[in-house]
This record gives structure tokens, sequence and C-alpha cells, in this order.
């Protein structure tokens, strides 16, 4: 059973994403096919169609993530593909041809154990038989690709922490990246309105289509702080503030943030993309540039600030994700499809990483092997 296909490799952590880019530390190799006679009952071979370009396979190749995969191993955390192999006590529940979504938190580099060098930057991975989810019916691998983590991570961070409720009004930042249009859909659908906030119009706009009922533009100025949007968010909320930040920015636009809400509001941070150097790189990890809020805001508008890191509140504790995929489930049901705003050939990887890391795309981009 020979059939020679490329996967990525990261050798070892760089300083920082672009320098593991730049100096080769993730590349492409050859990849045979695994060997079934070298894998287990409950393992599943999967022919990988799609997978994410994530912001998470980025930090984790520099070791600023939290949780890093020990070198060497393939990156690509969310894939989605077709069984071509299956062990023994897997067949019955994945036979070949079935079309599956490898589930990140089971699988992959951010999981926990065996099968953590099996990315989906390749032509194959294996995964264990409990870690993939069917494909919904009528979606593309492309689509299955951008949905757990990224639709996962916005329900954790408006509901499970920010109890954001129908009629109320969130402030969305970085709207257009994967993430933060997972949070525009799912608030939407909740019957919040939505004001959604991004530096670039043409993104924008497609960040309207999508739902958003208020985009707000953002700029920096030049000593590296944000041009004031605070006058702009009362006025669409009559004076009164948001309910929820939802913040995947980080830096500047935190603090202006503070500025824009309503006595008693949630903060919920859900990330950094604007400060993604918060951490030492090359595995170091630390907090030697962290981000900082003022406490004064916080204590005169009586917030509350959130943290919302969804794979380790569910490490922390499992069974707060049963209520979450139950709920995308049936939002899937209704017809909640992931948008999927640019695809390349997997030969094409580090281009698309590099877009990535450059905002360049809106809501999942992804690579086809
Ligand atoms: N809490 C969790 O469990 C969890 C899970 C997954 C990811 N995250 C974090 O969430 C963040 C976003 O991830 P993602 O995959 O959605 O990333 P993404 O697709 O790259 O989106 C981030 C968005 O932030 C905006 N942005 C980027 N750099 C900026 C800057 N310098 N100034 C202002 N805005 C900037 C961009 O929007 P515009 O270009 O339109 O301005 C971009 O679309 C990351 O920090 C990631 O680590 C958290």
């Amino acid at each position: 059973m020979t059939d020679t296909g490329l996967h990525a490799l990261v050798d070892a952590y760089g300083e920082s994403p672009l320098d593991a880019l730049d100096r080769g530390l993730l590349h492409l190799a050859p990849q045979a096919r695994p060997d079934p006679a070298d894998l287990g009952p409950d393992d599943v071979l999967v022919r990988v169609r799609s997978a994410q370009v994530g912001w998470v396979d980025l930090i984790m190749a520099s070791g600023q993530y939290q949780h890093m995969a020990a070198p060497p191993y393939t990156p690509g955390l969310e894939y989605a593909g077709d069984v071509a192999w299956a062990g023994d006590r897997a067949a019955a529940r994945w036979p070949v041809g079935a079309r599956v979504i490898a589930d990140g938190f089971w699988t992959g580099p951010r999981s926990k154990g065996a099968h953590q060098r099996w990315g989906g930057f390749a032509t194959w991975a294996v995964a264990p038989a409990g870690a993939l989810r069917p494909l919904p019916e009528g979606w593309s691998h492309d689509e299955g690709a951008c949905f757990l983590g990224s639709y996962e991570t916005a329900w954790h961070c408006l509901f499970a922490r920010g109890r954001l409720a129908a009629g109320e009004t969130a402030l969305i930042h970085g709207a257009s990246g994967a993430t933060g249009l997972a949070a525009v859909h799912l608030a939407k659908r909740a019957g919040a309105t939505v004001i959604a906030t991004g530096r670039d119009p043409e993104k924008l706009a497609a960040v309207a289509a999508a739902g958003a009922d208020h985009v707000v533009r953002t700029a920096s100025t030049d000593d590296g702080g944000v041009v004031p949007f605070r006058d702009e968010i009362k006025a669409l909320t009559g004076g009164r503030g948001v309910d929820l930040v939802y913040d995947g920015v980080g830096g500047p636009i935190s603090v202006e943030s503070l500025r824009c809400v309503r006595f008693g509001a949630r903060y919920v941070i859900v990330g950094w993309a604007a400060t993604p150097d918060v951490a030492g790189g090359a595995g170091r990890r630390g907090a030697p540039n962290a981000n900082v809020l003022p406490t004064n805001l916080i204590m005169m508008k009586g917030l509350d600030v959130l943290g919302a890191p969804t794979a380790i509140s569910t490490h922390a504790d499992p069974s707060i994700r049963e209520e979450r995929l139950a709920a995308l489930d049936a939002l899937v049901a209704d017809g909640l499809r992931p948008h999927v705003g640019a695809a390349w050939p997997l030969t094409e990887l580090l281009d698309a990483l590099r877009a990535k890391w450059r905002s360049a795309f809106v809501g999942g981009g992804v690579v086809r092997p």
C-alpha cells in the first residue's frame, strides 16, 4: 500500500510564528501512507481533504501557546476528510469512505496523548475513532474543517462565560476573523444586536453581510494607540453602552472598550491577535509583554472581566462540553454554516499561514492536500 503524499512538520519552535516559517522550522516534506500494520484496533486512517489554517497552529509553532505538541509534529489542529482505513474496533462506526471531521480536542497537536503528532496539514492523518464526528449532511470538507474550534470558542465565550441573552448588545472585536465571525453568527442567532469592529472596510462589509447589525471601523494612532470609538458605540446604543464585549484583539482596543460599556457589563477576554508577543517565543512562554487593563474602570463600572480559554476550561471540567456541542449541533440542523474565506493547495501552506498572520481573509481559511 504505497501512496505518497505530503505533510507539514514542525522540527523546533521559532522565536515567533514568522521566524518558524522564515527559518524553515515549519516545512513541508513527503509523507508515505501510514501502514495499517503499524496502527491499532481503534485507529482510523483519514485521507485529509481540508484543514483549517489556524491562529493556534502559528502560535504553537513558536512555542508561545499554553499547550505545545512535542516536535517533530504535524500542525493542523482541525481537519476534515474521508475514512481510508479503520481498525477492527473502529470499522463498524467508521466505514471506508465515511466523511468525517476530526475533533482537535481529542486528536492532533492540541490533544494530549498518542495522536498529538498527527495534524491535518497532511495527506494522511491517524485519529482514534472517538475523536471523529460525521461531517454534517451537505457540508463541504472546507466547512467541516472550519467548524468546531471557532464555533465552540464563540459559544463558550458568548454564552458559557458571557451569559449573552436575547435583546442584549454585543461589541465583537476581530469580527472578520475565524472566531470573531463565528461569534457574529452565534450572537445574531441568539437574538442579540451585534456591533462588529475591524480595520478594513471591505472585510467589514463581509461581516455586515454575515449578519452584524452595525460595523465600526477602528484605526491605529501614530503612537500605537487606537483612535477613540467610544462616542460611536455610545451613539449606536442610545448613550447606554454595550452589555458585553467579545475581545479577540487585545492591546489598546481593550482599554477603549471599557469606555463603551454599560454599568455591570461583561468583558470577555477571548485572545490578543493584535499583541501576539505577549508570551516569550521558542517555548520560553511566561508573559513578558502582558496586556494590562485599568482597575479603575473595571471597579467604577462594576464590570465582570471574564477570561475564556475554551480548551483549558474544557480540560478542567469536561462536562461543560456536552451542552456546547448539543447547542451547536442544533444550530447546524437549523442551517448554521461556517464561512470559508480562502483556500490554498497544501503545497502553498506557508503562503496560507502568512495570510492568516496578516488577517488577509474573512472567517476560516483552509489548505487542501
Ligand atoms: N479563547 C479561546 O478559547 C480561543 C480559541 C481560539 C482562538 N483564540 C484567540 O482568539 C484570537 C483570534 O483568533 P482567530 O483565529 O479568530 O484569528 P484571526 O482569524 O486572525 O482573526 C483575528 C482578527 O483580529 C483582527 N486583528 C488582527 N490583528 C490586529 C491588530 N493588530 N489590530 C487590530 N485588530 C487586529 C483582524 O481583524 P481586522 O483585520 O478586520 O481588523 C482579524 O481578523 C487569537 O488571539 C487566538 O489566539 C482564543
